[in-house]
């Protein structure tokens, strides 16, 4: 480049410093609902009982590893970015959806609980990219794989839930 002043395009130019702390404040928001998510599919990985509740159990202990890995990506990328990943005493928790039901047979809880853990996921992500678009190609990049993994996540707990529709439950 032989302007050394032109950094258009350059999310991590110095003159871009209010851009890259609007993507930091959305990769924030990202890793906080990955934390989250990774607390209730440990805790719905484990709590619910009966035979219906094998599937469902199995297939969050899945996705714990994956959510855990989104997490990770994303504080990866707020360093990138010159942020600092916040500590534990930031989080404030928002998933009340996602709370042990009152009876541990109660599975169609947990399968709603999910899709909407993972609608919320997929509508804040959606965000990230769109907001990203021609500031910040790589978060966006990435965001993209992470979406891809949550609308299979969300495809999945709807096919749980409509078996339970077919038969009346749901
Ligand atoms: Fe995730
Ligand atoms: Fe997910």
């Amino acid at each position: 480049m032989s302007d050394a002043t032109s950094t258009s395009g350059d999310i991590m130019a110095a003159d871009h410093a209010d851009q890259r702390e609007r993507v930091i404040e959305l990769l924030t928001k990202a890793y906080w609902m990955e934390i989250e998510t990774v607390m209730s599919y440990i805790a719905n990985s484990i709590n619910p009982d009966g035979v219906r509740a094998m599937e469902i159990r199995e297939s969050l202990e899945k996705d714990i590893q994956e959510e855990l890995g989104h997490a990770q990506q994303f504080a990866a990328r707020i360093k990138e970015l010159y942020g600092v990943v916040p500590g534990s005493m930031d989080f404030a928790a928002e998933q009340s959806f996602l709370q042990p039901p009152e009876e541990q047979v109660d599975v169609v809880h947990v399968i709603k609980g999910v899709i909407e853990a993972e609608s919320g996921a997929i509508e804040h992500y959606s965000r990230i990219i769109e907001e990203t678009d021609a500031i910040d190609p790589v978060t966006q990049d990435m965001v993209i794989a992470i979406l891809h993994d949550e609308q299979g996540h969300k495809r999945l707990f709807e096919g749980f839930i409509r078996e339970y529709e077919a038969e009346g439950l749901a």
